[in-house]
């Protein structure tokens, strides 16, 4: 299994995709060439990019790390230390996405926060902090221009979809709150981009390096159990934690998102105005 593979996987399902519209009834050419010269409002893209976050999330938190725990497999947040044989937590794993977009070439921005965090060092701050109250109360995306960083900033919320989020924070030696309930707001995804519009080649470089983000992190996951000295490594194929002792490979985790996301997202790139 290797990147290369998989960001050819990738970029194959964003031509797929391109091909598909061009086949949409419309001329080809015509319709080709208006969807390169079709722009999208940061808006618009930083919720296509958090609608393939929470299904990443959702799936990572309840198929990796829920099934995975029932087989005996262990998430630590220390999971990259050596002596750890342990597979990274979800905020971690949503950190490591936002680590490899950080190292690449497109200018997206991602952080998870809270008013009441685990780790003190992601607790919202100034405006964020004002905004996320507005998202307990109606859980509906904020946006706004953040003047001093100069960039255009969203945020979603991050809501506990599965007992583990609930039980694993209440319970946390370093928890600012114990008394979280299954469904709360525990939190905000924030995106921000400095552009107020992108092209639709932009806001495809935007929604690759997510994806890309979540293929590393989990490659790393993958080295991880490779180098794991006393556990029993999960077999890394094309079956999930729930089978038993197994894990998927990057591949197929990736395309298990894409059934889940691509075709919302896809609408959205494909709808007129
Ligand atoms: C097994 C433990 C565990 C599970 C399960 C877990 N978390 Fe966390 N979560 C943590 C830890 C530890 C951190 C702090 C990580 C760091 O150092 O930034 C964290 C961080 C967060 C943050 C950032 C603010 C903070 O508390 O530091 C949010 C928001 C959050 N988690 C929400 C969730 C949600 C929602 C789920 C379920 C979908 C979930 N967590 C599942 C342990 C867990």
């Amino acid at each position: 299994m290797e990147l290369t593979k998989i960001k050819n996987r990738i970029i194959a399902l964003t031509i797929l995709s391109t091909l598909l519209i061009s086949c949409g009834g419309v001329p080809e050419e015509k319709s080709a060439v208006a969807l390169e010269e079709k722009t999208f409002s940061v808006e618009e893209v930083l919720e296509m990019v958090a609608k393939e976050n929470d299904v990443t999330r959702t799936l990572y938190t309840k198929a990796i790390v829920g099934k995975g725990k029932k087989q005996g497999m262990k998430f630590d947040e220390d999971w990259r230390k050596d002596d750890i044989e342990a597979g990274p937590l979800p905020a971690l794993f949503l950190r490591g996405v936002a680590t490899s977009i950080r190292k690449g070439p497109v200018p997206l921005g991602l952080y998870l926060g809270s008013d009441f965090p685990v780790n003190a060092a992601n607790k919202f701050e100034g405006k964020q902090a004002e905004l996320f109250s507005q998202i307990k109360k109606d859980q509906k995306p904020q946006f706004f221009y953040d003047e001093d960083q100069k960039l255009h900033t969203a945020m979603f919320a991050d809501l506990a979809s599965a007992g583990a989020c609930v039980s694993c924070h209440n319970e946390h030696p370093q928890t600012a709150k114990s008394d979280w309930k299954l469904g709360d707001v525990m939190g905000a995804t924030t995106w921000q981009y400095p552009k107020d519009s992108l092209t639709y080649k932009e806001t495809v470089a935007v929604l690759n390096s997510y994806a890309k983000g979540t293929v590393d992190i989990y490659m790393e996951y993958l080295d991880e159990i490779e180098a794991f000295k006393e556990s029993e490594k999960p077999e890394i194929g094309s079956k999930w934690p729930e089978e038993g002792n197994y894990l998927p490979t990057a591949e197929v985790f990736l395309d298990s998102v894409r059934k889940l996301a691509s075709y919302e997202t896809m609408k959205q790139l494909v709808a007129s105005k």
